[in-house]
């Protein structure tokens, strides 16, 4: 299959046997077979001792694929990795939708991280912030002297900003170091950087540095993605009006903010998680920009445009990268990797905002319209039908009957179970 002619719409592809599913995908990505035995195999245990501490075994989580994603004018297949049934069900129809006009369109800014130095103990803290600022060459010199990697990569320390804060033991200078990480992650890199230029700072100021780490409230590093949500399809404008109701709550009150973004990040960290990345520093940073205003906000928005589609709209920070990390050495995130075809952090930071819009709007769609149990609970039948015991066809035959007498509830499942046996 060229790349010209591969989609990622494919229609029912969750009704196909997992065999094939796995054949469907090693097409569109050009796998070799050890590529799709390695989608399917666990890391060896002595991997895995390589990369935590204290390793006794691996913990396995599914590894699917959400279906019909344009994104950028490119096919795209997804790869997500969940505990949560619905979510790639779910990713799937909300691209399905979008698709209709186009799919997603994503712009990723530069990949700037911050570094942060706290600076204690200084006699004149308005003179030593001018000592710093007047220094700045030489304190960019010295990080950049760090990296000559990032930096022969048309990356590194490329400016410094100064504030004064007061806290309950009195003032202290926060210096940030803006990085350019290019298509790093950039924890490790901004971090050595801050160490190396901590003694520096204590030198111009005779002050004490005390705190010298990356911020993961990566504003700087911002990522945005549209779609338009076809009002057809959608089931008309009464659809599109239920939904802007539904939007609304969230923009105005932060417990519904909460939820609705934990339904975004329901699918930002599924791809995160595939690709290696670090899901604790995106989750964190993206609840820090959803409370930048004082209030704690969604991070999507949605309007009518004039023919009375949805046009939704993500802005979040994307501290992600293609290179560095467990990324490199997990095989499986490596595979996952290949499969979106991304070849930078840009283009991933692109891919995870679209899904996660792709995740808002369908879980408010149901919301809005049919309510969330309908769409998950059946979807959530299997796992109560394994829960009560059952394995192999008892497991389709006992959720089929659990969402047909609307009753998904672990005892009914287990009355089922003994009926059937
Ligand atoms: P549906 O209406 O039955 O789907 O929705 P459809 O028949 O219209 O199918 C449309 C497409 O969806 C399909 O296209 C598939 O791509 C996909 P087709 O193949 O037919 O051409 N699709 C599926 N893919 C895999 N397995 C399936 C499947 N069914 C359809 N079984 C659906 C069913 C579950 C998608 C819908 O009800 C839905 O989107 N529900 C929302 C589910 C959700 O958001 N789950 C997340 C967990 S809940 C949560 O944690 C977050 C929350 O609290 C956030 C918030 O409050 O904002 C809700």
């Amino acid at each position: 299959m060229s790349k010209n002619e591969r989609t990622s719409s494919i229609s029912g592809f969750y009704k196909l046997p997992v065999d094939q599913r796995l054949s469907l995908v090693s097409e569109f990505a050009s796998f070799s077979d050890d590529d799709s035995l390695g989608l399917q195999k666990p890391i060896p245990v002595d991997a895995a001792d390589n990369l935590i501490e204290n390793v006794v075994g691996v913990f396995e989580l599914p590894l699917g694929i959400a279906v019909n994603f344009r994104i950028n004018d490119k096919e795209i297949l997804i790869p997500m990795v969940t505990e949560e049934s619905s979510v790639v069900a779910a990713a799937s129809k909300a691209a399905k939708i979008a698709r209709v006009h186009g799919g997603f369109s994503a712009t990723a800014g530069d990949p700037l991280m911050i570094g942060q130095i706290q600076l204690l103990n200084v006699n004149d803290y308005s003179s030593a912030v001018e000592t710093i600022l007047d220094n700045k060459d030489k304190i960019l010199q010295v990080a950049n002297a760090q990296d000559k990697i990032l930096v022969d990569l048309g990356g590194g320390a490329r400016e410094l900003e100064v504030r004064i804060l007061e806290g309950e033991y009195g003032k202290m200078i926060i210096v940030h170091v803006i990085v350019d990480v290019r298509d790093a992650m950039g924890a490790n890199a901004v971090n050595t950087m801050m160490e190396a230029i901590a003694p520096v700072i204590e030198e111009l100021t005779a002050g004490k540095v005390r705190l010298k780490i990356l911020s993961n409230l990566a504003d700087k590093r911002l990522v945005t993605a549209t779609a338009v949500f076809d009002k057809e399809t959608m089931g008309g404008e009464a659809h599109v009006d239920a939904f802007l109701q539904s939007y609304l709550m969230a923009a105005v009150d932060p417990y519904r903010a909460a939820t609705h973004n934990k339904g975004i990040m329901n699918g930002i960290d599924a791809v995160i998680i595939a690709t290696g990345n670090d899901f604790r520093a995106v989750e964190a940073g993206a609840h820090a920009y959803a409370a930048r205003n004082g209030q704690y906000a969604p991070l999507t928005s949605y309007h009518k445009d004039e023919q009375g589609n949805l046009v939704g709209k993500i802005e979040i920070p994307m501290a992600i990268g293609i290179v560095g990390g467990v990324g490199n050495v997990h095989l499986k995130a490596k595979l996952c990797k290949k499969l979106l075809g991304v070849t930078s952090a840009k283009d991933l930071a692109e891919i995870i905002a679209s899904v996660g819009l792709a995740q808002n709007f369908a879980a408010v769609f149901a919301l809005s319209t049919v309510g969330i149990q309908k769409g998950h609970m059946s979807l959530h039948a299997k796992n109560i039908a394994m829960m009560a015991g059952a394995t192999d066809d008892e497991i389709d035959t006992i959720a089929d009957q659990l969402v047909k007498e609307g009753k998904v509830k672990l005892d009914r499942a287990k009355e089922l179970l003994e009926e059937l046996r």
